[in-house]
């Protein structure tokens, strides 16, 4: 029979004796796999009967992290005993390390919380179990190390075993054993303490091995779940989805409906490596194969439905909810951000959940939480290691699930979309349908009708620089040449929006966000509209650019349209940089807020060396030579 795995989480502070701890374990337990590579062969072997690397596994989740090369500091190791295997993720105890642990904490089912005997239990204690329990830890073994040191004193444990009671009644959790040991002469590690006669309990790696952590999560009633990693078509006459099962079993010739498209097929074939199977359950990596063809992609989520069950049937077709499922944009979350750069409201990051990768942007935060205390506080923004509330949109429906119900589908992590950079994890508290109750209308005129109406094609032409750089005069010397061309055009101006569409809009850089992004989407509706437009912002941050570009679409001509501050400074037609070096306008652009030059835009003018209308010419001849040669291909 296969041993059952066990992945846990070890915290404590840097002198807690956590490497001892777990040194100790190791040597005792005589350590057998060393490697990444070996621990994935257990990995897949635990979840399965097969023998080969399943290296999909590595791409799941957090795994995935380490493929990347994004520094996360935390250490895995593997080993086994004869009852069980066991990987556990080591993290540093730093307060500036909590993403590290939370990274940690999200793989592990269970936890091994230090206690220092003399200092008995801590604010840290207390933040490390907050952060466990966020990440959906349910078991937790507190180790109350370093008892040689008080001497084995039984009335000293009893108060930390108190304290510690106390602090978890704050808490959800399933198990919680709390037990005397010294990491460094080895009472209660991996052989019951000769020195403690008085505590009666198992030694802590009996106490992994017995747990009941990492069996439960898979229960055998569930119904089957599985996010597909990977569509696998080797050739025309296979097509099969591969992952790895979350929840429940699959037989052939059962049903299953596939999120979040709805569509549902037979299973004809059921692979596990490369052994066929009639029945496949709960962790292990499987291919699927069905019996006609539906639309599954990657990041999709396959469930099982059966005829006549009233929930997945009915149910499925109102709220496009199965088995506690859902497809929706729409989802409340707690969110720990781990970014050196702060989360800005309404910018775009890609949010991944089991094997989706979706663009996500953050809409409101709701409130922060006190990882000390759990107490809520107000604030609007994010800085890292800040533990907050908040409401996600995503860019196109995605199936979810309560982190409380499933763990696989309940949990994500953000990705920066220009670093590449984990940005956030978090888990899924609440799930919101309104996103789900839209639908895109089609319509019978098409934008290349009312361009040929129009006679002309459709573009927007970005105009991005420093307050003062020029951008409005070129636009509109620009904008009278195209209309004295026949041309049909309009205008979108900084100051003019910022009277009407966004006049609810300030500086800050979510403010900024939002302004782009509501000019981004004007222009796209007038370029549906057939028009030209031209839009003249400062635009200062360069992946806000990116974010109109991909609103917009490719007829997207970016110019930069290039002054000098000291230029600026010295023109200062509105007067306002003389007001912002007095400190009387916050966050100028160019004086105390950034402005990210365009690396490579379409158009770079030079205004030092260049008259407005030769600008507009440049701008006209680029145009024309885009047009020429797209009308060409
Ligand atoms: S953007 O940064 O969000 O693109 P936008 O182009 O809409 O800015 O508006 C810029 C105009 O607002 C400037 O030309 C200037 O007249 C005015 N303005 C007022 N306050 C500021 C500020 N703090 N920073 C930059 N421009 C400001």
């Amino acid at each position: 029979m296969e041993k059952e795995l066990l992945k846990f989480i070890t915290c404590g502070s840097v002198d807690d004796g956590k490497s001892t701890l777990i040194g100790h374990l190791l040597y005792d337990a005589k350590l057998i796999f060393a490697d990444q590579e070996r621990a994935l062969e257990l990995d897949s072997k635990v979840g399965a009967t097969g023998g080969q690397i399943d290296y999909s596994l590595l791409l799941d989740g957090l795994m995935a992290e380490r493929e990347q090369g994004i520094t996360i500091d935390v250490a895995y190791r593997y080993f086994s005993t004869e009852k069980r295997s066991f990987i556990v993720a080591d993290t540093p105890g730093h307060e500036e390390y909590t993403r590290n642990m939370a990274v940690g904490a999200s793989f592990a089912d269970l936890a091994v919380i230090l206690v220092d005997a003399e200092k008995g239990v801590l604010p840290q204690t207390r933040r490390h179990t907050r952060i466990c329990g966020l990440m959906g830890i349910r078991y937790f073994v507190f180790a109350v190390n370093k008892m040689d040191l008080v001497g084995y004193d039984k009335k000293t444990f009893d108060q930390i075993r108190k304290a510690i009671r106390s602090l978890m009644a704050e808490f959800e959790y399933e198990e919680v054993t709390i037990l005397p040991v010294s990491a460094t002469v080895g009472d209660n590690v991996t052989e019951p303490s000769k020195n403690m006669y008085w505590y009666q309990g198992r030694p802590l790696l009996s106490v992994l091995e017995r747990s009941n952590a990492g069996s439960q999560s898979r229960s055998e009633t569930d119904v089957f779940t599985m996010s597909v990693q990977r569509v696998c078509r080797p050739d025309h006459t296979f097509r099969g989805f591969q992952g790895q099962i979350s929840t429940g079993r699959l037989s052939v010739g059962d049903q299953i409906c596939v999120l979040p498209g709805m569509q549902q097929a037979g299973v004809s074939e059921l692979y596990m490596t490369n052994e066929k199977r009639e029945q496949v359950s709960a962790g292990e990596p499987v291919t699927i194969c069905l019996d006609r063809e539906i639309d599954v992609s990657r990041g999709d989520v396959l469930i099982k439905v059966s005829g006549g069950n009233k929930e997945t049937q009915d149910g499925a077709a109102d709220d496009q909810e199965i088995a506690g499922i859902h497809v929706t944009d729409t989802i409340d979350v707690n969110l720990l951000w781990m970014d050196e750069q702060p989360l800005v409201c309404g910018r775009n990051y890609h949010l991944q959940l089991a094997s989706s990768l979706v663009p996500v942007t953050v809409t409101r935060i709701h409130y922060g939480v006190d990882v000390n205390t759990g107490e809520h506080t107000q604030q609007e923004n994010a800085v890292c290691n800040d533990l907050v509330n908040c409401r996600l949109h995503t860019g196109n429906p995605i199936a979810v699930s309560l982190f409380e119900r499933n763990k696989d589908m309940g949990a994500f992590i953000m990705i920066d979309r220009v670093t590449h950079a984990t940005s956030a994890c978090g888990t899924v508290q609440k799930i919101h349908s309104q996103g789900s109750n839209i639908f895109w209308q089609e319509l019978d005129i098409s934008r290349e009708m009312r361009e040929n109406a129009l006679g002309q094609k459709a573009k927007t032409i970005w105009f991005t620089g420093l307050s003062g750089s020029g951008k409005s005069t070129i636009a509109n010397v620009l904008e009278k040449k195209l209309h004295a061309m026949g041309c049909h055009t309009m205008l979108l101006d900084g100051d003019n929006i910022r009277m009407g569409l966004c006049k609810d809009l300030g500086f800050t850089e979510s403010d900024r966000v939002e302004n782009i992004r509501r000019i981004a989407e004007v222009a796209h509706l007038m370029n549906e509209a057939g028009l030209i437009v031209l839009c003249s912002f400062i635009s200062p941050i360069a992946r806000d650019r990116k974010n109109a570009r991909s609103i917009i679409g490719e007829d997207f001509v970016e110019v930069f349209v290039d002054t000098p501050l000291e230029e600026c400074e010295r023109r200062d037609v509105k007067g306002l940089y003389k007001k912002a070096r007095a400190g009387k306008i916050p966050n100028f652009t160019g004086i105390s807020s950034p402005f990210e030059a365009p690396k490579s835009p379409e158009i770079h003018v030079k205004t030092m060396e260049e008259e407005p209308s030769a600008c507009a010419d440049r701008i006209l001849a680029f145009l024309k030579q885009k047009e020429e040669s797209e009308n060409a291909r």
